[in-house]
């Protein structure tokens, strides 16, 4: 008779975004890390914008994990990111300015895609081609990125030791003829055809970065996290975007272009499934968008107006407005359904300190239905049915532990985890590191 020891997998923690993006995840990642061994970015690229501040610095990075500042760990990009040449070479080079020196701290798999300078053009030119349908992408190219990595055309880290000027040939000449095909669309749609009179100055700054990213460690990132798994080491796994941009779920098609729910990082670090122990949902308390696409809760007066200006809601990446509205809790319950989030993580709940009245979304009523189950489309006539709390009208930025919390926001956290079903376990007051309350 065999015996089989029950062995707890888990060491492996996954913090994802939840609502459509900006939550909050650099500054969480950067306060969780102290925990872990590891820290891995497992999908997405430069259209992230992950925002740390401490010491009185501020910082964004784009494709280099947030675990970066937190003395020696390791920080991994894994397979499932997309990586610009360019970008991540402006990226390190800033930080080595500023005394972080990457070089023994950041892996690089040898599995995640590059992003060429026709890949951005190809992003421009497709929005272009859709006219009034743009996603409102942040123009890094990467939907048409991984387009050529699922249509098995893609170019990856990896390949820059072997046969490279071949490949990287092949690749542009199949993309100039999709943008001028591209840009004949555009332009029968009354649209601007995207120039080429750029490419050859970017590609050799591209060019470039490419010899500087020769100067990384790259590794198969599937065999490393395992080993380091097997190892008793710990892995945080940070999530770009939010669930509701995701490829599948989200609101297609004003999604991004990867599966930013926890499954992906299994897919973008070559993890089991079994070594996920806690999934860290991350939200705002309220909501915000940028780019196109619906937003049932979305506000057009001057309350929308007033959370942007105290959010400070302004794209880390692009600079462009964010849209604001009150939290949606119908699609809350959606995405922590699908991550299966064990605890929640409420980012920027200071920025409401002023409002007399705060709302949540807790149903949508649809053609005079009333669901509180998220559809297949949130587009057309969803109207959110709303339940209004009292605001606490007081300043949270001063509170340090939950006892020093005012009761009518703590009846907003309450109601919230009634609703959600879910605990709150860490509460953000502020976007500096130490503006964090444990619960
Ligand atoms: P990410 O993409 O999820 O990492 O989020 P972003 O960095 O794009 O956007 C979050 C913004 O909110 C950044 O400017 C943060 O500095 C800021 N922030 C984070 N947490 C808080 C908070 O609790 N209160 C306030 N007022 N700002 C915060
Ligand atoms: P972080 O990680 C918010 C949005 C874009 C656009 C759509 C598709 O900082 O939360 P893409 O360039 O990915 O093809 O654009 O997705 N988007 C984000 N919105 N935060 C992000 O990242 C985003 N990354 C992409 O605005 O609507
Ligand atoms: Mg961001």
């Amino acid at each position: 008779m065999y015996l089989y020891a029950i062995k707890i997998l888990h060491n492996t923690d996954v913090l994802l975004g939840i609502q459509w993006g900006d939550e909050g995840k650099g500054k969480m990642v950067d306060v969780l890390t102290p925990k872990y061994d590891i820290v891995a970015r497992f999908q997405g690229g430069p259209n992230a914008g992950h925002t740390l501040e401490f010491d009185g610095q501020k910082y964004v990075l784009r494709s280099i994990p947030s675990g970066i500042f937190q003395g020696d760990k390791l920080n991994l990009i894994g397979n499932g990111v997309v990586l610009d040449p360019i970008l991540f070479r402006n990226e390190a080079e800033e930080l080595a300015t500023s005394g972080h020196n990457l070089k023994e701290r950041l892996l690089i798999s040898k599995k995640a895609h590059l992003i060429m300078p026709t890949h951005r053009l190809l992003d421009q030119a497709n929005e272009a081609a859709k006219g009034k349908a743009k996603i409102g992408t942040t123009g890094k190219g990467i939907g048409p990125t991984y387009t050529d990595k699922v249509s098995r055309n893609g170019l990856r880290v990896g390949d820059i030791f072997v046969g490279f000027p071949e490949k990287y040939a092949q690749a542009k000449a199949r993309h100039i003829d999709m943008i001028h095909s591209l840009n004949e669309a555009a332009v029968r749609k009354g649209g601007q055809a995207v120039s080429m009179d750029g490419l050859e100055a970017l590609e050799k700054q591209w060019m470039e970065s490419i010899e500087y990213l020769r100067t990384f460690r790259f590794i198969d990132s599937e065999h490393f996290a395992n080993k380091c798994l097997a190892e008793g080491k710990s892995i945080l796994c940070e999530g770009a975007q939010g669930s509701l941009l995701d490829v599948d779920f989200g609101s297609y098609p004003f999604v991004t272009s990867s599966n930013t729910v926890c499954a992906g990082a299994c897919t973008g670090l070559g993890l089991p499934p079994s070594r996920i122990g806690e999934v860290y949902g991350i939200f705002k308390a309220y909501c915000t968008r940028v780019g196109a696409g619906p937003f049932p809760t979305e506000l057009f007066d001057e309350t929308g107006a007033k959370i942007r200006s105290i959010g400070h809601e302004y794209g880390a990446v692009t600079g462009r407005e964010r849209r604001c509205g009150w939290i949606d809790l119908v699609a809350l319950r959606y995405t922590i359904m699908l991550n299966g989030v064990t605890q929640l993580i409420m980012m920027k709940s200071d920025v409401l300190d002023s409002f007399p009245v705060i709302k949540a979304c807790t149903a949508y009523r649809i053609d005079d239905q009333i669901t509180r189950d998220f559809p297949f489309s949130i587009e057309g006539n969803v109207e959110p049915v709303y339940e209004e709390l009292p605001g606490w009208q007081q300043d949270l930025t001063h509170c340090t532990q939950e006892n020093e919390l005012p009761e009518a926001f703590m009846n907003y956290v309450h109601f919230l985890e009634h609703e959600l079903e879910t605990p709150i376990k860490i509460i953000s007051v502020g976007p500096d590191r130490e503006a964090t309350i444990w619960r």
